[in-house]
């Protein structure tokens, strides 16, 4: 577990360095976690998209020693330690939410529950499983994402999709609507908040 924070510490200093939308809640977050305190071990969860799909997606993370390769190095190896959950359960009356809430799963690994405890941020790991389509969504939470494994199409505000690979990084504005499409490969992806720690997801229909 120490192996993956340290990876996802790398790829936030490897951001701050390069500059980018995320740099101010990149800085924010190496500047405000205590990146080395004791790590808690949650009690794990599997979910039947991250048993399915999990490794698929860690074995397309672009080159040896880049930043998505070791996190996806550094997840294969705690796979079973880590604590799985699922969104939208109460949507199942939806057709496309149902679909989404049985492809889609999310671990927290740094935050008020997680492994690593701060109330400063929240970041972890989500994987969306192929041919998946995670309807507009916005929230109040600064967010920003980074591919670690497998592809994807993403679409933010009103802005055309556009395709992401391991190693991209994408920034969401507080309220920022936006949608994620997986086709032939899942997709593997760190996520940070950096603002509004108990935001609502509401997805945006119309
Ligand atoms: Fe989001």
């Amino acid at each position: 577990m120490r192996k993956l924070i340290d990876a996802i510490e790398g790829i936030l200093t490897a951001t701050a360095i390069s500059g980018g939308g995320s740099t101010e809640a990149v800085n924010f977050a190496l500047k405000k976690v205590n990146w080395k305190t004791r790590l808690i071990a949650p009690e794990p969860l599997s979910q039947p998209v991250v048993d399915a799909q999990l490794d698929a997606a860690c074995a397309i993370s672009g080159q040896y020693g880049s930043n998505p390769h070791m996190i996806a190095e550094a997840v294969l190896a705690v796979k079973d330690e880590l604590r799985w959950e699922t969104v939208y359960e109460d949507r199942e009356d939806e057709p496309d939410m149902a679909a989404f809430s049985r492809n889609f799963s999310y671990t927290s690994l740094i935050g008020p529950d997680a492994p690593l405890r701060t109330d400063k941020i929240a970041a972890g790991l989500s994987l969306q499983g192929r041919d998946t389509y995670y309807p507009p969504h916005a929230h109040q939470a600064v967010e920003s994402y980074w591919i670690v494994g497998g592809d994807g199409d993403w679409k933010v505000g009103i802005e055309p999709w556009f395709p992401v690979r391991p190693g991209d990084a994408i920034f969401h504005e507080t309220g920022a609507r936006h949608a994620m499409q997986t086709n032939a490969e899942p997709m593997l992806a760190v996520w940070l908040w950096t603002s509004h720690l108990d935001s609502d997801l509401v997805i945006v229909r119309g």
